[in-house]
């Protein structure tokens, strides 16, 4: 495959987990320094949106490094429980390391399970969770619906599944800036920081493949989720959808 050339739907998992079994070491630094320190913002509005109970149980799917479940963790303490599932080891280990370095610093969290699966055939029985939340991995997967559906399986009737991904800018001066920054900017980011230019490539290409916010609300409630809403956030370039379990 020539490197920027997308993958077909049978090569896509195994090129996305090598790709993130590359970056893992790197991915928080490339993260703030990509989105200039605005993925915590929205990963905390994505909180939020969880309207998570003190004493209850939460799902991160496609985890990676652990911002979601830590910021649950942290806001949950000591009460609640946080599993974080993500299909790549090493990611996984930088999520660990980040919980062990927290815990040393006396910041309080509640307890994190880590646990490496894949997120469209989830290892859990129905009904686990009172709430799963994904933050830019939904994109990467080969079967979206199937990843929406398993999260609504294994969340409780009256419990919220959200969403975090790439929009779509649309405002006529900031799309523009947005396409150039994205297409050619963070590739060279990446090439710089992580000495890996085509995973960065793929970032803004996967955006091809990925449904706008509109179309993902309708798969939201092919999902079986209820009172569908969504925001948009950074004018647009980045979407936030949650739905209920019924
Ligand atoms: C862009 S990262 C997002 C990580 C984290 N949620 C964040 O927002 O920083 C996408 C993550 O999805 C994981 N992933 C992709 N496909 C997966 C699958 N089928 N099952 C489990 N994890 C998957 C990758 O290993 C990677 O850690």
């Amino acid at each position: 495959m020539s490197p920027f050339e997308l993958p077909t739907r049978e090569e896509k998992a195994g090129y996305v987990h090598r790709q993130f079994e590359r970056i893992a070491r790197r991915y928080d630094l490339t993260n703030d320094v990509i989105s200039l320190f605005m993925h915590r913002l929205w990963k905390r509005r994505a909180v939020d949106m969880l309207a998570a109970k003190s004493d209850g149980s939460y799902l991160d799917v496609c985890c990676g490094t652990g911002d979601l479940a830590l910021t649950i963790a942290r806001r949950l303490c000591p009460q609640a429980s946080v599993t974080g599932l993500d299909f790549s080891a090493n990611m996984l280990a930088v999520a660990q390391d980040r919980q062990r370095r927290a815990q040393a610093e006396s910041r309080l969290l509640c307890p994190i399970n880590w646990r490496q699966g894949d997120a469209q055939a989830l290892p859990f029985a129905d009904d686990t969770f009172d709430g799963a939340i994904i933050s830019f991995g939904l994109r990467n997967l080969t079967d979206l619906s199937a990843g929406l559906k398993e999260m609504a399986r294994v969340v409780r009737p009256g419990g919220k599944v959200v969403n975090l991904d790439l929009g779509r800018p649309s405002l006529p001066l900031f799309s523009p800036v947005f396409a150039v920054y994205f297409q050619q900017v963070v590739p060279l980011i990446g090439a710089l920081l992580q000495g890996d230019r085509q995973s960065y490539t793929y970032l803004p290409r996967s955006l091809a493949t990925y449904p706008p916010p509109s179309t993902l609300t309708a798969m939201f409630q092919e999902a079986g989720l209820a009172d569908v809403r969504w925001l948009s956030l950074a004018l647009g370039s980045v979407a936030l959808h949650r739905g209920t379990v019924v």
